[in-house]
């Protein structure tokens, strides 16, 4: 397709087209059912970029790799080369597998490095300056995964990445106005101009390229990881650091490795689930609520009754608890994951539970597993025509991480070390408390909430899926799972349906508007719940193993999310 041709069906597709468009035998929306192979993903351009690298005979890893570097460049609030996340696999043969590129903290942090003299945490000095840096994982996690399950060559999955930076991508309505928000922000941080500012505002339909970053990921694509973690990209990144007092030196680059992890999994009702294990706490708060939920009968309340809600915030509440004490990098604390996980010990947990009324955040503390022997992020998720599946969950922390681009390298640098405990019981930008087990060490990775998720019914592929949106990440999951589970729900619906989060701290219930009715908003605040009502939660990008053995992509209606595959 040359570039005009291309334009002209990514304006159509960003006009908002809800038929399938069908070309090349390739269908590219929102939904797309009946295909073999699928991408779903953040932005249309990454996601057809995945189903390209599939069309021309890589698998689901080649076009999970083709996918990031592309939202690096089409969705720079959160597809990065400057931050972190975990990709789990599942191979047609039913292994699975699981990396860990989460950034880690310099060699230089230190448990207090945001505190001032008087023991208080300076404000935005984990979130906005060029000390809220992690050292970078996506980079390395990207060129691992492919190295052990690739089939193309690498440089033919990035090449589309480098194309589309020096091209240019096509800006949706969204981020048009989200780069017009931020353009303050973006001028203060980077005083010598970054692509993300121009004169004037941006508009739906403009072309942002972004020719330092393409010639970056050309670095990556000719020298493989040396390209970023050595030469002159990592000495753009010192660079960097040193005109903002940043921490991240040459060393922390060269040594920074991912990690291949064994998954966590468990069962629910006959589905087992398997998805991210620490330092991500998503998998255990996910895992814990299908725990907690598996002995009562939701199926059998009305979908966002006050009932239903009241089980399950309920349940969330006390998995949050449990993530504020126990939850960290178990490579540098003892973290009593499998007691979290055990049957008894969250049947326990819901023993206080009252049909009746909430139990109060300040009377439920974190519970004592070991004596019975846990807003910016996004989410895709691929599964190729042999069966392969892919759930990537990836992020720079905050929109836009801090905000500061890398000079002469164009990419942003990720704020991810705000998900510490930057000090005991201090709530970071998602409102998440924590303690020492997440505290800041050299070189120890922040605890995430990101959870990529597998679900298999007797051995078969039944769901890939993920979400962005910090601590409600794994709630919003939790509650497609059990959508389609108890509540038997079509794809879409189970998606697109409103959800709703308790995280303990604070003490309320966020339900999106208008998902539940004012009626059963009265009951909940009879029984005691504090309701807090927001625009999104979460907005979870899946594909289904449909009953004929073929699959049903589904981007979430919440932002720019697409669907392609043939
Ligand atoms: N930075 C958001 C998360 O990892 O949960």
């Amino acid at each position: 397709m040359n570039r005009i041709m291309a334009i002209v069906f990514l304006a159509i597709l960003l006009a908002g087209c809800r038929q399938d468009r069908v070309t090349d035998q390739m269908k590219e929306n929102r939904v797309i059912k009946d295909v073999k192979a699928v991408v779903v993903s953040a932005h249309p351009q990454a996601s057809h970029a995945g189903v390209m690298i599939l069309k021309k005979g890589g698998n689901a890893v080649d076009a999970a790799v083709a996918t990031g570097f592309a939202l690096a460049v089409c969705y720079p609030a959160a597809g990065n080369i400057g931050g972190g996340g975990f990709m789990l696999i599942r191979t047609s043969t039913g292994d699975h597998d699981l990396i860990d590129f989460r950034e880690k903290a310099p060699q230089a942090a230190s448990k207090d490095m945001y505190l001032d003299a008087g023991r208080n945490v300076v404000t935005g000095l984990s979130t906005d300056t060029h000390l809220a840096a992690g050292v970078p994982g996506s980079v390395d996690g990207m060129i691992r995964i492919h190295a052990k399950y690739g089939r193309l060559d690498f440089r033919e999955i990035i090449q589309p990445s480098v194309d589309l930076a020096a091209n240019g991508f096509i800006l949706t309505r969204e981020q048009a106005s989200s780069l017009n928000r931020l353009a303050e922000m973006f001028r203060q941080k980077n005083p010598d101009g970054c692509a993300f500012v121009k004169e004037g505002q941006w508009e739906q339909g403009d072309t942002l390229c972004q020719p330092e970053l393409s010639a970056a990921l050309e670095r990556i694509r000719d020298y493989g990881r040396e390209g970023f973690y050595a030469g002159l990209t990592a000495r753009l990144i010192v660079d960097e650091m040193k005109r903002g007092n940043g921490i991240i030196t040459a060393d922390d680059l060269e040594n920074y490795s991912s990690v291949f992890r064994k998954p966590l999994s468990s069962t629910y009702r006959g589905y087992d689930i398997v998805t991210c294990p620490p330092p991500s706490a998503g998998g255990i708060i996910l895992l814990q609520l299908l725990g907690m939920l598996e002995p009562f009968s939701p199926g059998e309340m009305k979908f966002h009754s006050p009932e239903m809600i009241h089980l399950i915030a309920e349940a969330q509440r006390r998995a949050f608890a449990d993530r504020a004490k126990y939850a960290g990098d178990d490579d540098f604390i003892e973290m009593p994951v499998r007691e979290m996980l055990n049957g008894n010990y969250l049947k326990e947990r819901m023993a206080s539970f009252d049909p009746l009324a909430a139990t109060p955040s300040s009377a439920i503390e974190a519970g004592d597993p070991v004596n019975f022997e846990s807003q910016e992020t996004t989410h895709y998720s691929v599964v190729d025509e042999e069966g392969n599946a892919v759930a990537v969950t990836t992020t720079l922390n905050g929109s836009y991480g801090s905000g500061i681009v890398v000079k002469g390298a164009g990419f942003l640098l990720n704020n991810e070390m705000d998900d510490f405990s930057v000090k005991p019981g201090f709530p970071n930008m998602y409102g998440l408390t924590g303690s020492l087990a997440n505290a800041i060490e050299p070189e120890k990775r922040m605890l995430s909430s990101m959870t990529p998720v597998i679900v298999e019914k007797e051995g078969k592929l039944f769901l890939v899926a993920g979400s962005p949106g910090g601590s409600t990440i794994p709630t919003s999951v939790f509650q497609v799972i059990i959508n389609l589970i108890d509540y038997n729900m079509d794809p879409r619906v189970a998606v697109d349906t409103g959800r709703f989060h308790h995280q303990w701290l604070p003490d309320r219930i966020s339900i999106e508007r208008n998902s539940v009715t004012a009626e059963s908003a009265g009951r909940l605040q009879k029984m005691g719940h504090v309701l807090h009502e927001v625009s999104g939660l979460g907005r979870v990008n899946a594909v289904f193993a449909l009953q004929n053995g073929l699959l049903e992509g589904v981007a979430d209606k919440r932002g720019d999310n697409s669907a392609s595959g043939y």
